[in-house]
């Protein structure tokens, strides 16, 4: 059972100029430790969780990288990881991965997907028609995050569709962008400008593309930066969107509550279940109120509102 999870860079996307330099990490130990440790991946290129075995708790976590990570840090983290949880210190393995051309590979073995209302294609799919009743989005990652396979995107697409049973928002943030496929999400559902914000400048110029192929340029508002700082201080939104990963999200909880309008709307995800207390209690403090919790996976998404 292989569970490939996207981790600030991801697997997928357009053929680099220059083949990268493989190499893979992998530990092995039990499953809470192989949620709780992701984060410490995050400058992989991908990372996947492969059940170890038969036993169900026990999983084996590879990391792949451009470049040989150096093993000591991950170690060193992997160790605090596994004391917090009374287990012991994984042993870590660095292995150069045989060298293939493997972005165009998984690019060509990427199908379209529907997740909800969305019809999601990636460009070498564009000639697919899509049924009228869902809303198209041509959206190749390359090196960002945001495919749509993801269970954290999945979980905020489903949100996306339920508030837009209920109503039109008009200013909109997607904040950690990432490929930019929710931002485009809500440009294509509502037809109203979006705000689209990542301290990855890469991750800026995927969703300038995206939005270029989605024929909505004009409509996504891409800008670099972390948290709400590229956004105005005093600007308030009526949905903000932040599949960030729990630490960060924490932390913007108090701005957050500047950044939402008085009846406006909060989807978060990213949230592992070993986060989650940690997360809303932020969150309350500062005067969300939760309104709606969706589970994928390992992984929850919330809606939230002012209370
Ligand atoms: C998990 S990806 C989400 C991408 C996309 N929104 C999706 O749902 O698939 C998180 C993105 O947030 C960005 N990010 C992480 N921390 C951030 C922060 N503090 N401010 C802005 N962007 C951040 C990362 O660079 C990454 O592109």
């Amino acid at each position: 059972m292989t569970d490939l999870r996207e981790t600030g860079r991801q697997a997928t996307g357009s053929a680099p100029a220059a083949a990268p330099d493989l190499w893979q990490l992998r530990f092995t130990g039990p499953r809470r430790l192989v949620d709780t440790a992701e984060p410490l991946f995050d400058a992989a290129l991908s990372v996947a969780r492969v059940r170890a075995g038969d036993e169900p708790e026990t999983w084996t976590l590879e990391a792949l990288f451009d470049g040989e990570p150096v093993a000591p840090p991950f170690e060193a983290g992997l160790a605090v990881a596994a004391r917090a949880i009374g287990a012991p210190a994984p042993a870590v393995s660095v292995e150069r991965v045989e060298q293939r051309d493997w972005l165009a590979e998984n690019q060509a073995g990427l199908t379209g997907i529907t997740v909800g209302r969305f019809r999601i294609l990636p460009e070498h799919r564009s000639h697919e028609s899509t049924p009228p009743h869902l809303v198209r989005l041509l959206v190749d990652a390359g090196p960002a995050f945001g495919s749509g396979r993801h269970e954290t995107t999945q979980g905020c697409l489903r949100l996306l569709e339920e508030i837009a049973r209920e109503g039109r928002p008009r200013r909109i943030l997607d904040l950690g962008a990432g490929s930019g496929i929710l931002a485009l999400a809500a440009a294509q559902l509502w037809k109203r400008p979006v705000v689209a914000t990542d301290v990855d400048p890469v991750a800026v110029r995927t969703t300038r593309r995206n939005a270029k192929r989605n024929r909505c340029l004009p409509r996504i508002d891409a800008r670099s930066g972390g948290g709400l700082d590229p956004v105005l201080r005093d600007r308030r939104f009526d949905l903000v969107m932040a599949n960030i990963l729990a630490g960060p999200l924490a932390e913007l909880a108090p701005a957050m509550r500047r950044a939402v309008a008085p009846r406006g709307r909060l989807i978060l995800s990213g949230i592992l279940s070993g986060q989650e207390n940690r997360v809303l209690c932020r969150f309350r403090a500062a005067g969300f109120r939760l309104e709606r919790r969706l589970v994928k996976g390992s992984w929850s998404s919330y809606r939230l509102t002012i209370r």
